[in-house]
């Protein structure tokens, strides 16, 4: 039996069975997060401690009182909490939104001057690139949604903002330090820079390219080296790693076909990054994937493009259901992934969205399964949340 002190009790704490009081009467029902005013009344009515036989799938305790204060001072500081901790608040989400969406406006303007050859402040770009490390890593299952949602009308600017946001934090996962991780950053950003080069017939071409397309499209990366060099403001790291983004970890890459160890690490992160975010797009020439099917794609790929290690510190943070994914339960029920359990990547926190009718759960009604904890619940089948019109950005 699960025993808590009423004053640790916090909103949203969800069981799996009834949650009881000290005279046996039923607080809450299973599968039904407890609300601020259950709280209230129990305070009201003077009980100190609540039970169950279940156990917690869903939310937290405090571990004492103390800590009831510094949570909600936290969540009057919005972005310095970690998403460990709670789901984040409407608030909070809208406040990242509104980073993102700065950050991507900025980038919009950057990258347009930069491609044409007018000067950019080197401290405009740091500034991003820094507020990214502040904020992503501790944030990383929100940010890697918005990019998977967020598009603008020239591809590359999105895609380039969202190489800088996945490749810090793979670089967080393998535990760089701060300034490894705003040079791994810069040079994500700056990553496809060469494809302005590339005329925009070609490079957003409707139907399938010629020999003589892909031969052009495979000279970026030297001319995005090119840019670097003659801005010459970065370290020069930054202009070799751009120009090894393309090189394969089986030496069948471009322009060099470098392999292995001859290919910066930074390179090796920024290629996952790449390859991720521009298949979660819908481009001229395909269709956008699904992140489960991408991530199966991947996988496929490790030791021919991507390097094992690096793929491994990806996996753990996406997870073979990567955030965003989804799922069909066995109960028929649909949800999406919110979090994934890095020790058990088949086994993520799934918010059921749609009941085993496939009617749409009121909010009220909506339950978070942590399939860890719950063995009973699997997953079935992966869908397109696109597809059914949900939103992964409200939804996580
Ligand atoms: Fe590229």
């Amino acid at each position: 039996m699960l025993e808590i002190d009423v004053d640790c009790l916090v909103p949203g704490i969800t069981f799996n069975k009834p949650l009881l009081d000290d005279k046996n009467s039923r607080i809450a029902s299973p599968f039904s997060p407890l609300t601020q005013d259950d709280i209230n009344i129990l305070k009201k009515w003077n009980i100190k401690k609540v039970h169950t036989e279940g156990k917690i799938i869903s939310g937290h305790i405090l571990k004492k009182q103390e800590e009831n204060q510094n949570n909600q001072q936290a969540e009057n500081e919005n972005i310095d909490m970690s998403e460990g901790a709670k789901e984040l608040s409407a608030g909070q989400k809208a406040k990242l939104i509104s980073l993102y969406d700065e950050w991507l406006a900025d980038t919009c303007d950057l990258l347009q001057n930069f491609s044409k050859g007018t000067k950019i402040k080197k401290n405009s770009v740091l500034s991003i690139i820094d507020k990214i490390l502040l904020v992503c890593p501790e944030n990383k299952n929100f940010f890697l949604s918005i990019a998977q949602e967020r598009e603008t009308t020239e591809y590359l600017f999105a895609h380039s903002l969202n190489m800088a946001i996945i490749s810090v934090i793979i670089g967080a996962g393998l535990k760089y330090n701060n300034a490894n991780l705003r040079l791994l950053g810069v040079a994500a950003y700056f990553a496809d820079i060469g494809m302005f080069k590339i005329p925009k017939h070609i490079r957003e071409k409707q139907v399938a390219l010629t020999q003589a397309d892909i031969q052009l499209i495979k000279t970026h990366p030297i001319h995005s080296n090119k840019m670097l060099q003659n801005y010459g403001q970065f370290p020069e790291i930054i202009a070799e790693v751009v120009m090894q983004v393309h090189e394969n970890f089986d030496g069948t890459g471009y322009p060099q076909g470098k392999k292995g160890d001859e290919i910066h690490e930074y390179a090796k992160i920024i290629s996952i990054a790449d390859t991720f975010d521009a298949m979660t797009k819908k481009r001229s020439f395909r269709q956008e994937k699904i992140p489960h099917n991408i991530m199966k794609e991947m996988l496929k790929l490790v030791e021919k493009k991507f390097d094992p290690k690096i793929m491994r510190v990806f996996l753990s943070t996406m997870a073979i259901y990567p955030i965003g994914s989804m799922v069909q339960l066995n109960t028929k029920e649909l949800g999406l992934v919110i979090d994934i359990n890095e020790a058990s990547p088949l086994k993520p926190k799934v918010k059921i969205l749609y009941d085993s009718q496939l009617k749409k759960v009121n909010n009220e009604d909506i339950k978070i399964i942590d399939l860890i904890k719950n063995e009973e619940y699997k997953i079935i089948g992966v869908i397109n949340p696109k597809a059914l019109g949900i939103s992964i950005v409200d939804e996580i």
